[in-house]
């Protein structure tokens, strides 16, 4: 694959992985599609879960509602292990049933996923929320990941096609809304914050899982944005692989999980650009975006 690296007119550093047109962040492990073709071509098992996200929508609150309903217990599980961004075998290693996570367009998930066997599940977050997320999120980083520079810098980038977090949030979203398929289910961050018990319902339902009231109820208290943020520090230990990015040696995930920080961020003409984008995109793709984006 392909490594780009440019500056754009504020001088801001810019950087991605490109491969048959699609962008791919530079973490990506794959060379030349090899690890596409792998994962395209993985074996799925009937009771796998692929907790499928968009950076920055909530991937860490889905996996760990996911676990604690699938495991039966209250445990935090931390970072998914990522189909592009660890070795292949991890998730062949792992014992059943088995639930793992991906940034990935779903052009590129399992041809086996795409024909009905196992679950994916995915949530949708405002996208404004998610540039405010991920912006702050790499400015901890001791590392470049693949853009560093301003926040206006970061807002015109999210508006395009290359885009460093696997491309455009828009076409991301349109490959998700095709899949249209039984076997996936999207949740809205949105809706998840306001109404999480009846998510909590939903997910049991969705993952086949037979748990009483009152065990939907402690998952859902379990499943809080404090006591995330506060287990994520207590029980995942520092790591070498993440000491990369952070001096403590842990994805500094947990920011504010609220919705519309936005608002703090976004300079009134941010604002404009980012809407008048939103709507072209929304007409072009035809993207149904049933989630109510405050
Ligand atoms: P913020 O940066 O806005 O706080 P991901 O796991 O995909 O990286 O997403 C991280 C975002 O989800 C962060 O957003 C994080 O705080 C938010 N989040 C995680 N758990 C949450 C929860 N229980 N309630 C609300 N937001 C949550």
């Amino acid at each position: 694959m392909e490594v780009i690296t440019f500056y754009d007119e504020e001088n801001n550093k810019h950087a991605y992985k490109k491969y048959k047109g699609y962008t791919f962040s530079i973490d990506f492990l794959g060379n030349d599609g090899e690890l596409l073709e792998k994962i395209a071509q993985r074996t799925i098992k009937d009771d796998d879960v692929l907790v499928n996200v968009y950076p920055k929508s909530g991937t860490h609150w889905l996996y760990n509602t996911v676990m604690m309903l699938r495991s039966g217990t209250l445990d935090y599980h931390g970072t998914p292990t990522m189909m592009e961004l660890q070795d292949f075998n991890l998730i062949e290693e792992m014992p059943s049933p088995r639930t793992f996570g991906s940034h990935l367009r779903c052009r590129f998930l399992p041809e086996q996923m795409k024909n009905g066997k196992g679950k994916v599940i995915t949530i949708t977050r405002n996208p404004k929320d998610i540039v405010v997320s991920l912006y702050h999120m790499i400015r901890q980083f001791k590392r470049f990941v693949g853009y560093e520079g301003t926040f206006d810098g970061i807002v015109k980038y999210f508006l395009t096609e290359q885009f460093f977090t696997f491309g455009s949030w828009f076409s991301w979203t349109k490959d998700m809304e095709e899949w249209n398929s039984p076997n996936c289910l999207t949740l809205c961050f949105e809706d998840f914050k306001k109404n999480t018990f009846s998510n909590v319902v939903k997910l049991a339902k969705f993952l086949e899982v037979d748990h009483d009231e009152k065990f939907l109820q402690l998952v859902t208290e379990n499943i809080r944005f404090e006591k995330l943020k506060e287990n994520h520090i207590i029980t995942v230990p520092s790591s070498e692989k993440w000491k990369e990015f952070s001096e403590d040696g842990r994805l500094p995930i947990y920011r504010k999980g609220q919705i519309g920080e936005w608002k703090h961020m976004f300079t009134v003409s941010q604002n404009e650009m980012f809407d008048k984008v939103f709507k072209e995109k929304v007409a072009e793709l035809g993207l149904k975006t049933e989630c109510c984006f405050e």
